[in-house]
């Protein structure tokens, strides 16, 4: 049972409730109409202290689509944060005036502490560099759509795996899957963090060269280089375009692997991809509403 609970990282639901929320997506998909107004009366807040087009909209789109309503920011300039007040007085009050929060913020670890002060569930729609776990609900969601099931699978993730919470997110819970493993690409000054590492029960090797693996893998997880957190222009510049895929690489690709993106997507992936039948990162982006459905209507006791 989801109801009340908080998502504040990708362990917190076990397999069997990320099992139901994938099937309660994949129903809300097939059938319109099906909890069309369960949350008729509910009210939804999103807090974005950072920029977002995909997460915050489809949360808002999922929730009117549940018949609920949303109000909240999405620039936080124009909210009390701008006036110094702390995030764990945001929780209290917002908790006062919305059933659910969903929270950015450039902070890691905010939404964990925005939990501990909140009265409602709280939902970590990213914090910094960390995690973004309805993301990896919709990345895995997108696995299990295309491969029929979350297993057997050698995954390569590729770009700023060092600031990218999604790829944080995505290994940590892909390790928790049947015979999983790992291919970490990038350059070696944005290799991932050695903490998510350390949590991962499930072999990988790191590499530099995207050429070297794309042959073995059955997935590619590319992702932006995270400009946002580097404290030097000049490092970010020279580290941006560190991997281009393009349709030579994809030549080097099995012919059923899928190339999955978080987006935005800047130049790490060519233009000339999207064509590419093995690429689903648009797919993904749509699947990324139906999980937050079924997520929002099973915190909030809707279904
Ligand atoms: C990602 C994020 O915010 O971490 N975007 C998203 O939510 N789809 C990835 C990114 O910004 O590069």
């Amino acid at each position: 049972m989801l109801k009340g609970r908080h998502l504040i990282g990708p362990g917190d639901f076990s397999i069997g409730e990320l099992d139901s929320l994938f099937c309660l997506a994949e129903r809300l998909e097939r059938e319109p109409e099906y909890l069309r107004q369960s949350c008729r009366g509910k009210l939804l807040a999103t807090l974005f202290f950072e920029p977002s087009t995909r997460t915050r909209l489809s949360f808002e789109a999922a929730m009117l689509r549940l018949g609920g309503s949303c109000l909240g920011f999405a620039e936080p300039g124009s909210s009390s944060a701008a006036k110094g007040e702390s995030l764990a007085d945001t929780a209290r009050i917002v908790s006062a005036y919305a059933d659910a929060i969903v929270m950015r913020n450039p902070k890691e670890g905010a939404a964990l502490l925005a939990s501990r002060y909140a009265a409602v569930p709280v939902i970590n729609a990213g914090d910094g560099g960390h995690h973004h776990p309805t993301q990896t609900l919709t990345d895995l969601l997108t696995i299990k759509r295309v491969r029929g099931a979350i297993a057997d699978l050698t995954v390569g993730f590729c770009g700023d795996l060092k600031f990218g919470r999604t790829v944080h997110s995505l290994a940590k819970a892909l390790s928790r899957y049947p015979r999983i493993t790992m291919r970490f690409v990038s350059p070696p000054e944005l290799r991932a963090p050695e903490y998510i590492k350390a949590e991962l029960g499930t072999p990988f090797i790191e590499t530099d060269s995207l050429e070297r693996v794309i042959g073995g893998l059955d997935i590619l997880y590319m992702t932006r280089v995270q400009r946002e957190r580097f404290f030097n222009e000049e490092e970010y510049i020279r580290l941006k375009d560190s991997y281009i895929l393009n349709s030579e690489k994809m030549r080097l690709a099995k012919k059923d692997m899928i190339v999955l993106h978080p987006l935005p997507r800047l130049n790490e992936i060519a233009p000339e991809v999207d064509e590419d039948p093995r690429a689903a990162y648009f797919r993904q982006a749509a699947y990324g509403m139906y999980v937050r459905m079924a997520l929002l209507a099973s915190i909030l006791g809707c279904v």
